[in-house]
């Protein structure tokens, strides 16, 4: 299908949207890893318009900031007064000036339109020389929409809004989904001529296609083949069901290329998320922003990555992970945290109970167990015994230690940092370590032994374990005596 290039694309996002109760404007809220506006400009950024234009007015600072910060790209309009859908258009064409060329105007709460749709609307309206052509979808509940009234032949007439229809134009299924493509030039004329005279008085866009009709212009429309498609969301209810929409394509998408899903209904993930084939994603997965998962990796079940790069064939299984770095066939969990700065070598492990945070882990070591390793850098083939912390933070300053390559850390190891254990040193279990152990050296530091004979028979006199004492001490004693 060959798409003819818009000249513009004008994104009406300056509504309040009130039933969202939110503090967060509308079109900012987010769905599959991205603000609801943002997916509407990506879908159209793939027209390859010659401009891209956002109508933005309510919460003003905060929606033109985004825009700025997201999509340098595009031009945001400001629209004071939110006086329509007309008049948001004509304020579009009084600041930037009559566009020539094919304007698509569109929403900022359509986050399922696919760039599909909005072409096959674009074809439509170059092959029937169309002045404006509306996209219309067929719904099972039309309520609160605007009717696309039509004649006995099928001809597009016009649009009335609901407030302003009759019973009879109530009963039509049709609704309009408020995008469409006009012809620049004739557009720019007409919507100066859109009264307020209706229920709302409000300037209505809808009116131009009765405006150009009456000026002897082709009006026409194109029914969407799918009208979740084009339904806007307006609460959080709807919010919530084009998550499922949206994450349901996104799944679908990502096990036509390879992957195995295991539970699609229990699985989330992000639109910037990459995963390479032969990686299976088990149930209660979340992956989210900029994650990326190379090929034959496990991930789940039970885990949420957000920003973390996952190498080929790892397993992450029960873990979270944010702005991590695992290594071809590391391994991580169950029940792992890692946070940002986390860099796991090739075939590591970060285990059972084990948080990291701005710690680098070489090839082949091993964190298996109960074990905090914050700001730390650990060679290669380290073994890191059960429980060990890297003690950084000293209640004003936080410090990095050093564990070099071929090191063993014994269990409960305390590594008070700033401190280097060298190249294949030791640590002895229970050891507070606060000075640098050099390489192949031990470092011991703890306390000696000392057993204090039948203590617990002359102070815990009566109780089970003095009673346990006593069998163990006679059975001792008739063995010795035997001898
Ligand atoms: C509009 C259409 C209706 C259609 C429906 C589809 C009109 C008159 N009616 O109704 O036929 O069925 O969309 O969802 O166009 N906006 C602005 N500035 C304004 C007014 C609105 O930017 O002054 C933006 C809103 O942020 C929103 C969009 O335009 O994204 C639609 O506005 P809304 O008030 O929701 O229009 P509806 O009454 O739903
Ligand atoms: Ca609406």
């Amino acid at each position: 299908m060959s798409v003819p290039r818009p000249a513009a694309v004008i994104v009406l996002a300056a509504g309040e949207g009130t039933r969202m109760k939110s503090q967060t404007p509308k079109v900012l809220h987010e769905l599959c890893g991205r603000a609801l506006v943002d997916h509407m400009l990506a879908a159209a950024r793939d027209l390859g318009p010659e401009q891209l234009i956002v109508v933005i007015g309510h919460a003003l600072e905060q929606v033109g900031g985004h825009l700025a910060a997201t999509s340098p790209d595009a031009r945001a309009v400001v629209q004071r007064e939110q006086r329509g859908t007309g008049h948001a258009v004509r304020t579009v064409l009084e600041e930037v000036g009559t566009i020539s060329g094919t304007v698509l105007v569109t929403y900022g709460d359509v986050p399922l339109l696919r760039t599909q749709t909005l072409a096959a609307l674009l074809e439509r309206h170059a092959t029937d020389g169309n002045a404006v052509t509306v996209l219309t979808a067929e719904v099972p509940d039309p309520a609160g929409y605007g009717r696309i009234i039509r004649d006995e032949g099928g001809a597009v007439l016009e649009i009335v809004e609901e407030k302003d229809a009759s019973p009879e134009q109530r009963a039509i299924k049709e609704m309009n989904s408020g995008i469409y493509a006009f012809d620049g030039e004739l557009l720019a004329d007409a919507v100066k001529r859109v009264s307020t005279d209706n229920a709302q008085g409000e300037e209505y866009l809808t009116d131009v296609l009765a405006i150009l009709r009456g000026d002897g212009h082709r009006v026409g429309a194109c029914v969407a083949g799918d009208h979740v498609e084009v339904e806007g969301v307006n609460d959080r209810v709807q919010l919530a069901a084009a998550r499922k929409v949206l994450n349901q394509r996104l799944l679908e998408a990502h096990m036509r290329a390879g992957v195995t899903i295991i539970d699609p209904a229990g699985t989330w993930i992000d639109v910037g998320v990459r995963i390479g084939p032969d990686t299976v994603i088990h149930p209660g997965t979340q992956l989210h922003g900029d994650t990326v998962i190379e090929t034959g990796a496990e991930i789940g079940p039970a885990t949420t990555l957000t920003d973390t790069r996952v190498g080929e064939g790892a397993v992450v299984r029960n873990a979270v992970c944010d702005g991590a770095e695992i290594g071809p066939e590391a391994s991580v969990g169950p029940y792992a945290y890692l946070r940002p700065g986390t860099v796991l070598g090739r075939r590591s492990k970060a285990g059972t109970f084990v948080e990291m945070k701005n710690t680098q882990v070489g090839e082949r070591s091993k964190v298996p167990h109960l074990s905090y390793a914050g700001d730390a850098t650990i060679g290669d083939d380290v073994n890191i015994g059960a429980a060990v912390v890297f003690v950084n933070y000293d209640g004003v300053d936080k410090h990095r230690s050093t564990v070099r390559d071929g090191a063993f850390l014994g269990c409960d190891t305390m590594v008070v940092a700033p401190v280097t254990i060298g190249d294949g040193a030791y640590t002895a279990a229970g050891s507070v370590i606060n000075a640098d152990v050099p390489p192949g050296a031990i470092g011991v530091a703890r306390a000696r032994q000392r057993n204090i004979e039948k203590w617990v028979l002359r102070r815990r006199a009566g109780t089970k374990s003095a009673a346990a004492a006593e069998r163990a001490l006679a059975g001792q004693e008739q063995q010795e005596t035997k001898q």
